[in-house]
């Protein structure tokens, strides 16, 4: 792994113009999950814009109750607390804000990346970030959100094949990408700073422009897919997101499916 330099609050808070999102930052050295961490802030009443950093994970988390690989000093794994004044069925609308944020500060580095959907930010077929997002049910709103991301900045890709195996083929870092060594703290404060502008705009504007912008950065309309759910799964050709945030896909039969969760593949 390259020696880079540790984060930093104050290096984060030069580079910050977020409104919101930042205006309280924790930064801990090895914990279990930045996420883990923010829902007990959370529940104690943290405000909303709070962020939570750390060096490493001891048992980051991704989507579908995976593990996410998290060594220590060289990558970004963020957690931001939200009180969105929203509905629990605009919970996956308001989620890709995240993947938008994400390929926004990916973007700010000269690299084009694009979306898987949900979240998953890719260079090429190369998966270089995800996000896990949590909710806080209260009725039919939200209490709060979480939106933790996790990318892989600085980490060798023989690590990254050694810890993930065979899916360790289809991952890869920015430093890897660009032939340099990314500034984490430049990227962290990147990402708060795109994260803070789309939150605005749902805010304001609502889910449409969130919807247009991700669907310019869709890696899948149009694409042959395998679902993955439980039980089995099917095959089928992705239509496009709705208006929920869920992925149309209509199978080899001509059904058609909305995916709100389950894992995609795809096939060509
Ligand atoms: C995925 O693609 O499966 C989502 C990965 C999300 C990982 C991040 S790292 C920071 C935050 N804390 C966690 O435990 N998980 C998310």
């Amino acid at each position: 792994m390259l020696a880079v330099d540790s984060l930093s609050i104050e290096a984060i808070r030069r580079r910050l113009t977020a409104a919101t999102v930042g205006r309280q930052i924790y930064l801990f050295g090895q914990i279990d999950s930045t996420n883990a961490r923010l829902k007990t802030l959370a529940r104690g009443g943290a405000r909303e814009g709070t962020v939570v950093l750390a060096e490493g994970q001891t048992a980051g988390r991704g989507r579908h109750g995976r593990p996410w690989f998290s060594p220590s000093g060289v990558n970004l794994y963020a957690s931001v607390l939200f009180r969105p004044a929203l509905r629990l069925k605009d919970a996956g609308v308001f989620s890709l804000i995240a993947g938008l944020g994400l390929a926004d500060a990916v973007k700010d580095l000269g690299v084009s990346p694009s979306i898987k959907w949900p979240n998953d930010v890719l260079v090429g077929r190369k998966k270089v970030g995800g996000s896990l997002v949590e909710c806080a049910p209260r009725g039919d709103e939200i209490e709060w959100a979480i939106l933790g991301v996790g990318v892989n900045l600085n980490v060798d890709p023989a690590a990254l094949r050694e810890a993930l195996g065979e899916s360790g083929l289809f991952a890869t870092s920015l430093s890897t990408i660009t032939g340099q060594e990314i500034d984490r703290n430049a990227f962290a404060a990147s990402y708060l700073n795109h994260l803070d502008a789309w939150a605005r705009v749902f805010e304001t504007t609502g889910a449409e422009p969130i919807l247009a912008a991700w669907r310019q950065r869709d890696i899948l309309g149009g694409r042959r897919v395998e679902v993955r759910g439980s039980p089995g799964g099917y095959e089928g050709r992705v239509l496009g997101i709705d208006p929920s945030g869920g992925l149309h896909v209509r199978d080899t039969l001509g059904r058609a499916h909305t995916v709100t969760g389950e894992e995609i593949r795809i096939l060509d």
